[in-house]
């Protein structure tokens, strides 16, 4: 079964069953909420036992999202973070050093800097874009190189294939938070990457109706050791959230190719309005970003996420943020409907404010993750909010308070 799926295209495998369908089996996998398992006696093969270590439901999600990558069955967590964590205690020990890119998700920066940093472990962020930085920053204690491809929320994109030369050079390994791309659109272990790390939250559950992460490697003894920190620290998915997230995975391909079709639209439309001062999407960096982009994705989509800053007035943003209409103002990326982040006072607010300016993250940032929506009408709520925050605002005595700048 398992040969037979992983021969499929991509669109296929995800809507592969997780294990042979006998005769009267349900079509859709049954969520099995049971804590415990009976045994026949106290010596039993039996495949689960309790679930805090395995569960059906939890093994048919791992068997789902191995195959999106030709690899075995993945292992998942609760949450995206709780795999993060179950990494870094599995491959970390005092006196080890990890290289990490400095344009990350904010909380993979916080668990580094203040719960792994803290056990004796040595961090070096860097800007993971630029090779040469990698390469200074490696030594012989370098166990981990983690980075995010398209970065958060600035979108850079990294070579993966040369950092995973760079970290093979000392035998540490290269860890690849893929969230924002998924396997749809690319495949890190195919370039090279020992690692693929997912918050299943965002576009693999895709609705915004369960937490989750997932470890993906080829390594078969890496596995087994990340199960293991699992069941230490009692960090796997609940049953009915694997199951959320395999009714996800479904049409995850279907979603995201859509959702990065409109992206490009937003984001060209973006680029080209008088009152927006930047606009931060993989298919506009720089010529070289671009080529290593093009190069490692799997269509020539680049994700659903679009980054802007405003050229603005004075509360620009909180003005843009009251008149938007069909983007929620939520912390997330990856659901259907549209999505808008101040990632300055929200997903990195827990990152220095020097930090955050250093990686671009200023007051003045949006990160629009795009839905399903029609995409003239994402685009007419956007050109009302974006009049709204460049509006000029007169007080009592006709003193202007604030106003546009034109772009
Ligand atoms: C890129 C990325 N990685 C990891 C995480 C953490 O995932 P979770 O919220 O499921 O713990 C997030 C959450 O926003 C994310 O955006």
């Amino acid at each position: 079964m398992e040969h037979h799926a992983h021969n499929l295209s991509f669109d296929t495998r995800c809507l592969q069953p997780p294990w042979p369908r006998d005769d009267g089996d349900p079509l859709v996998t049954p969520i099995v909420h049971s804590s415990t398992f009976h045994r026949q006696s106290v010596i039993s093969n039996a495949r689960h036992a309790y679930s805090r270590v395995s569960n059906p439901t939890v093994d048919a999600l791992e068997t789902a999202l191995g195959r999106l990558e030709s690899a075995p069955p993945a292992v998942s967590f609760a949450t995206g973070l709780a795999a993060e964590a179950a990494l870094f205690l599995t491959l970390l020990k005092p006196g080890n050093h990890v290289v990490c890119g400095r344009a990350c998700y904010g909380g993979t920066t916080r668990l580094l800097e203040q719960v792994i940093q803290p056990l004796g472990v040595s961090v070096t962020f860097v800007d993971t874009t630029q090779i040469d930085q990698v390469r200074q920053a490696v030594t012989p204690f370098t166990k981990l190189l983690f980075i995010e491809t398209p970065a958060n929320p600035t979108l850079e994109v990294s070579d993966i294939r040369a950092l995973a030369e760079i970290a093979h050079v000392q035998n540490a390994l290269l860890a690849v938070d893929n969230t924002f791309l998924t396997a749809v659109l690319q495949q890190p272990l195919q370039l090279g990457a020992d690692i693929s790390v997912y918050s299943t939250t965002k576009y693999i559950d895709g609705h915004s109706s369960s937490l989750g992460g997932a470890i993906v490697t080829r390594k078969e003894d890496l596995l087994e050791r990340i199960r293991f920190v699992r069941k230490c620290v009692g960090s796997i998915q609940s049953p009915f959230n694997a199951w959320t997230t395999l009714q996800g995975l479904k049409t995850l391909p279907l979603r995201l190719r859509r959702q990065s079709d409109t992206a490009i639209e937003i984001a060209r439309w973006l680029r080209d309005h008088p009152h927006v001062r930047k606009v931060y999407f993989p298919g506009f960096a720089s010529d070289v970003q671009q080529r290593v982009a093009t190069t490692q994705r799997e269509s020539n989509h680049n994700g659903a996420v679009v980054s802007f800053e405003l050229v603005s007035s004075e509360n620009g943003v909180q003005k843009f943020l009251r008149a938007i209409k069909l983007f929620a103002l939520c912390e997330h990326v990856g659901s259907v409907e549209s999505l808008v982040t101040h990632p300055a006072s929200m997903t990195h607010a827990d990152v220095a404010r020097d930090q955050r300016e250093a990686v671009g993250i200023s007051d003045g940032l949006l990160r629009l993750s795009i839905g399903l929506e029609d995409v003239s009408e994402l685009i007419a709520d956007l050109e009302q909010a974006i009049t709204t925050a460049a509006s000029v605002v007169h007080t009592n005595n006709g003193e202007v308070q604030s106003c546009a700048v034109s772009g």
